[in-house]
C-alpha cells in the first residue's frame, strides 16, 4: 500500500519505494526520493476511463506502471497535501531531481493560477500537478511551452473522454465556454544555474455542481459534470502524461509548427473581438491568429496588427 507522504518527506526522507519498500540510508547533502516516488516502466494499454480504484486516490505506482513516456513522469510523487505543487517543485528544482519529475497533490492549501489568481479544488477531486523540465528554450518561445501543455490537455480530454475541450488563449481549458483546467508556467534557476521550467496543471475532474458555490472569474465546470459520471483520475493522469511527453518531444525537436497548428485547431479565441491588457495598457481588436511563437495576433481598432505574448498579456472578461 502507498504510504501517505508529505512535502517534508520529499526533501528529507530516507525512504525509497522505487524497488518495493526497501528503505535507503540518508546521504548527507543529497535529497532522496520519497516513499511514493516511482520510476516508470513501459507499455501499457489505456483501459476503461470510468472504472475507479476502490478509494479513487492517486497512487504513484499506478500512474507510472507501464507508462509509455521518454521523459515525462520519469519520477512521480503524490503528496496528500501541500501549499502548492509549484512551491514543492521550486524546492526540488534546487536538488538533483530527475528531469521530467511530476509532483501531484491531492490537496493544495495555497494553489495559485496565472495573473496572481488563486486556484482551489476540493481534496481528491482534481488533477493538480507540477512537472519539472530542464529546458533551454529561447525566451521568445516561452509561450509555446504553455501552448504545448494546453494542446496536450485538450487533446487528452477529447481523445479519452470524447468531450469537446477547447483552449482560450493562452492557458485556459474550456468545455462549452466553462473553465475546466489551466496551465501555469514558472521559471527557476536550478543547480549550476540550469534553466528549469515548472509547469503547473490544474484540472477539475470529479467536482460536482455543489463544489462550485461562488462566482468565479470564468464560469467553471468539471470533467465529471460534462461526462455525467465520475472519472478515473489515474487513467486520466497516465493518458495526459503520455500526451504531454509526445508534444514535449515535438517542442524539444523545434517542430513548433505542429504545435501552433494544433493550438489553432483547438483555440476558441481566434476570430473573437476582445480587450486585453499588456504591460499596463489596454488594447481592443479582433484576434486573427496565433503566431509562430505562440503569441496572439490581433488586428487593433486602428488597423494595426500586433502580436501579444502570453507571459505579459491578459484577456479581459
Ligand atoms: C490558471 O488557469 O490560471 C492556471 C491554474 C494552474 C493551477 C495548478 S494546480 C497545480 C499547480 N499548483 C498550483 O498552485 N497551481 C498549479
Amino acid at each position: 500500500m502507498t504510504k501517505a507522504i508529505t512535502e517534508k518527506n520529499i526533501l528529507h526522507s530516507s525512504h525509497k519505494l522505487n524497488r518495493a519498500t526497501s528503505p535507503q540510508r540518508e546521504q548527507p547533502g543529497r535529497i532522496l526520493e520519497p516513499a511514493a516516488t516511482v520510476k516508470h516502466q513501459t507499455n501499457h494499454s489505456l483501459q476503461d476511463a470510468h472504472i475507479l480504484n476502490s478509494h479513487n486516490r492517486l497512487i504513484a505506482e499506478e500512474i507510472t506502471r507501464e507508462l509509455k513516456t521518454k521523459i515525462i513522469g520519469n519520477n512521480v510523487i503524490v503528496l496528500e497535501r501541500t501549499t502548492s505543487t509549484m512551491d514543492t517543485a521550486k524546492k526540488l528544482a534546487h536538488t538533483c531531481f530527475n528531469n521530467g519529475t511530476v509532483i501531484f497533490a491531492e490537496e493544495q492549501t495555497k494553489g495559485r493560477g496565472r495573473s496572481d489568481h488563486s486556484w482551489s479544488c476540493p481534496k481528491y477531486k482534481g488533477l493538480l500537478f507540477t512537472l519539472l523540465v530542464k529546458h533551454n528554450i529561447q525566451p521568445d518561445h516561452l509561450c509555446l511551452l504553455t501552448g504545448t501543455m494546453a494542446v496536450s490537455i485538450t487533446e487528452t480530454i477529447r481523445e479519452t473522454l470524447q468531450l469537446p475541450a477547447e483552449i482560450k488563449w493562452p492557458n485556459d481549458i474550456l468545455i462549452g465556454g466553462k473553465k475546466v483546467g489551466g496551465v501555469l508556467v514558472e521559471f527557476e534557476k536550478g543547480l549550476k544555474k540550469q534553466s528549469i521550467f515548472l509547469i503547473g496543471v490544474g484540472i477539475n475532474v470529479n467536482l460536482t455542481e455543489e463544489d462550485f458555490p461562488g462566482q468565479t472569474r470564468l464560469p467553471a465546470t468539471s470533467l465529471a459534470i460534462e461526462n455525467k459520471e465520475p472519472i478515473n483520475r489515474i487513467f486520466l493522469a497516465k493518458a495526459l502524461l503520455q500526451d504531454i511527453d509526445k508534444w514535449y518531444s515535438i517542442l524539444k525537436n523545434d517542430h513548433y509548427g505542429y504545435i501552433t497548428d494544433r493550438w489553432r485547431e483547438f483555440c476558441v479565441t481566434i476570430g473573437e473581438k476582445l480587450t486585453l491588457t499588456d504591460c499596463g495598457k489596454e488594447y481592443t481588436g479582433k484576434v486573427i491568429d496565433i503566431s509562430n511563437n505562440g503569441g496572439l495576433m490581433m488586428k487593433l481598432e486602428n488597423g494595426e496588427i500586433k502580436i501579444f505574448r502570453g507571459e505579459h498579456a491578459t484577456i479581459k472578461y
